[in-house]
Order: structure tokens, then sequence, then C-alpha cells
């Protein structure tokens, strides 16, 4: 079967390179592609280009601190997390303690575990039944030896959108660092780093048309993160490597892009679009939301995301997984809870978190927009989850 971009629907475990993204890489290739480092003619090139593209990358995320360039999402992750130990006070013997959220990426809690290891302690925040945490919970915990907070902002798998300015206001007015994994976030909203109360941001270039194998961590200025990976002390000491500056260059034009396309007008025409599929969805019998309602508060659901739990007729749950599948064979490009976790059978912790029955966490599915999408592309969607929901009941 061909592979219709149309019918791709699951944009946020990646998104394909925009041809405008594509050209620049390819230019940058051919004209910046020594090392940075070298002190000769194509050397300085390369350091220029490099240069530029932190600067653009710096301001469109309204960045004045440092950018440092890592190859993704979960690399960011984790230098925030370990990297922090270098910022975090001595408090006499007491070991510190990382606040989480029970619905983090699995990079956030690998992590988490590998501060374990060196003997902090770890806690998670709980979450309600749309999978916002519960504030009184994290103003409870921000106390001795709270040192680090680490959260989702735009949940992947249920499009949970944190409150992260009052997140933030409470991590600041109690002293302790806040990273906040915007990963899914950077590609559907605009951002303003240096006017958040966040400390080190990680985002990543493969969510927004741009490369995979480049992202970012924003560091606020004075944060004194150190290494976790040493070598020739590129990005000044924290993240060693030779810095692959055409994916930086494509990673700085596909965030140019999306500004132009989506973030510079009034209103993002990805919420209108996604919450009329949504509507048409929500008719169907076997199919119930999951996540907030962006049609009641758009502010609390990631601007392209729908997830779904999906049952039969008589109301029993069906494997998520062979929904993915009988959508697949029409065509259609979807995920069933996270990308990186749909390998696995095993239930979703994130719907487990959020109060769902065992039963019900085998059965999610999610659908995620491209800017690419027109209501023509999506209006087959209904039909053929309804096929798909008969075929799987029939099974
Ligand atoms: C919210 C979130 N955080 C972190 C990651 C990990 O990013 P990467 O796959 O670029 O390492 C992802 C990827 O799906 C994500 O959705």
């Amino acid at each position: 079967m061909s592979l219709d971009l149309r019918r791709y629907l699951d944009c946020a475990a990646t998104t394909p390179v925009a041809p405008e993204v594509q050209a620049e890489i390819q230019r940058v290739e051919r004209e910046a592609w020594a090392n940075p480092s070298s002190l000769h003619g194509f050397g300085l090139a390369a350091a220029e280009q490099l240069e530029r593209s932190r600067d653009q990358i710096a301001s469109l995320l309204g960045c004045s601190g440092q950018v440092v360039f890592t190859s993704g999402g979960s690399e960011s992750i984790h230098l925030a997390l370990l990297g922090s130990i270098g910022a975090i006070a001595d408090q006499q013997g007491t070991p510190p303690r990382l606040l989480l959220s029970a619905v983090e990426h699995p990079a956030s809690e690998a992590a988490a575990l590998q501060l374990q290891r060196l003997g902090w302690t770890v806690e998670r925040i709980p979450v309600d039944c749309g999978g916002l945490i519960d504030l009184g919970a994290l103003g409870s915990l921000l106390t001795r030896p709270t040192q680090l907070v680490s959260l989702i902002w735009g949940q992947s798998e249920v499009g949970a959108l944190q409150p992260i300015q009052e997140i933030g206001a409470l991590c600041r007015s109690a002293g302790v660092l806040l990273h906040v994994d915007a990963v899914q976030v950077a590609a559907q909203r605009p951002i303003a780093f240096d006017a958040l109360p966040i400390d080190l941001m990680s985002v990543a270039s493969h969510k927004l048309s741009g490369p995979r194998g480049i992202a970012a961590l924003l560091v606020r200025d004075g944060v004194q993160l150190q290494a976790i990976q040493a070598g020739g002390g590129q990005e000044r000491g924290l993240r060693s490597g030779t810095e692959p500056v055409a994916l930086i260059a494509g990673f700085a034009a596909a965030l140019e892009r999306l500004h132009a396309l989506r973030f510079r007008g009034e209103a993002d025409p990805m919420t209108e679009l996604r919450d009329r599929l949504l509507s048409a969805l929500l008719q169907e019998p076997g199919l119930q939301l999951t996540g907030p309602d962006p049609r009641l508060d758009p502010e609390q659901r990631l601007a392209n995301h729908i997830s779904l739990i999906v049952r039969a007729a008589d109301g029993r749950p069906l494997p998520g997984r062979a929904i993915v599948r009988a959508m697949a064979r029409s065509g259609f490009a979807i995920s069933s809870g996270s990308a990186c976790s749909s390998s696995r059978s095993a239930g979703s912790l994130v719907l487990k978190a959020m109060g769902f029955g065992l039963k019900d966490c085998a059965s999610g599915i999610r659908l995620t927009l491209g800017d690419w999408h027109s209501d023509a592309d999506l209006q087959d969607v209904p039909e053929a989850l309804r096929r798909a929901i008969t075929a799987v009941t029939a099974a």
C-alpha cells in the first residue's frame, strides 16, 4: 500500500522534515559542513553557521540563556536531571529529593532512576482524571529536601497541558529548580522561555517538522549545570561531541517555518481543525475522550492532539494496538498510547495514573495532526475507525 501523508496522524511520534527545511539542511551540508571547532576557514564557516542557528533558535524560543544542543529530547532530559546535580545546594547529609508527575515520559523516569541510584529520593505528584497534576500535592512537597522538579508540560499520550506558569511560580517561591519537558509543546504553541518561571527546558526538532537527531536544552542564566558526557568540551563544556551544524540549521529553519505558519496570526488554525475532528469522532458510540476536553478549555490540551479509549458496542474495551493495525490496513497511521511505549502490550501507565481501570488501560489510541492537514483529509477518519472497531470486535 502506498503511504499517503494526508493519512499520517501520528505527529506526536515524529513529523516529516518540511521541504524548505530539507533545502536548508542541504545548503548547510554544502557550504558549512566542516567541524566548527577547526581553526581554518572551513571550520570558521561552520562555526559562524552554528552560532547563527543558535541565535535564531534562542530568539524564536525567547531564551537569553544558554541553548545546549543534544541528540534528542531524551538526551536533553538526562542532561537536565543528571546535570543539575551541579546546581544543587548541599543539605548536610540529607539526600536531595526530585519531584516528577505520575505521567512523565519514560526518558524522565529513566533519568530519575539514575538519580535514585545516586542516593536521591524520588516522589511522584498525582494527577486527576484528565492528567493534570494536583497543585496542592506539589505545593506540600516543595519543602526540604526537594531540590528539583521535572514535569512534562504537554503530555504526549493524553495531550494534557500542565499549568506551567502556576507550577513555576510555586517552585520559584520555594527556591526549587524546575525542568520542563516541552518536547511536545514546542511544536504546538509559541514559547517565551525568559518570561516563564522555568530554569531548564527540553525541546526537540523532530516533533516540529525538523530533522531527527537534534534537540536542545535551554538553560537559564545562573543555573550551574554539569556535563554528563565529557570529551572535546563543545557546547561550553556541557555536551561534548562535534556539533551537527546542518541538523542544527534544519532545527532553526523548522522553528522559523512553524512561527510563520501557525504562531504569527491571532488563532492557531490547528485547534479548530482538531476540534471538528474530535466532535465527529465523539459521535461514534465506542469512543471516549481521554485527557482534557479542549472544547471546554483549549489551554488544557495540546493543539493537535486527540486521545481516545476504544470500546465494542457491548462496552467491552478493545485492544488499542489491534485498532492501530486495523487503521493501518485502511492506510491511516495512528498510535496506541505513546510511540515510545507502543511496542509494549502492557496497558498504559499514564491512563492508570489517571484512574482508568486495568482493562481500559490497553484500549487507548492517539491521533495527532500535522500542519498540512485539512478537513478534507480527515473526513474519512470516523468511518475508518468505525470499520476498525467492527473488525477488531469480530476478530
Ligand atoms: C513529551 C516527550 N518527552 C520526551 C520525548 C523523547 O524525545 P526523543 O524521542 O527526541 O528522545 C518525547 C518523544 O516522544 C516526548 O513526546
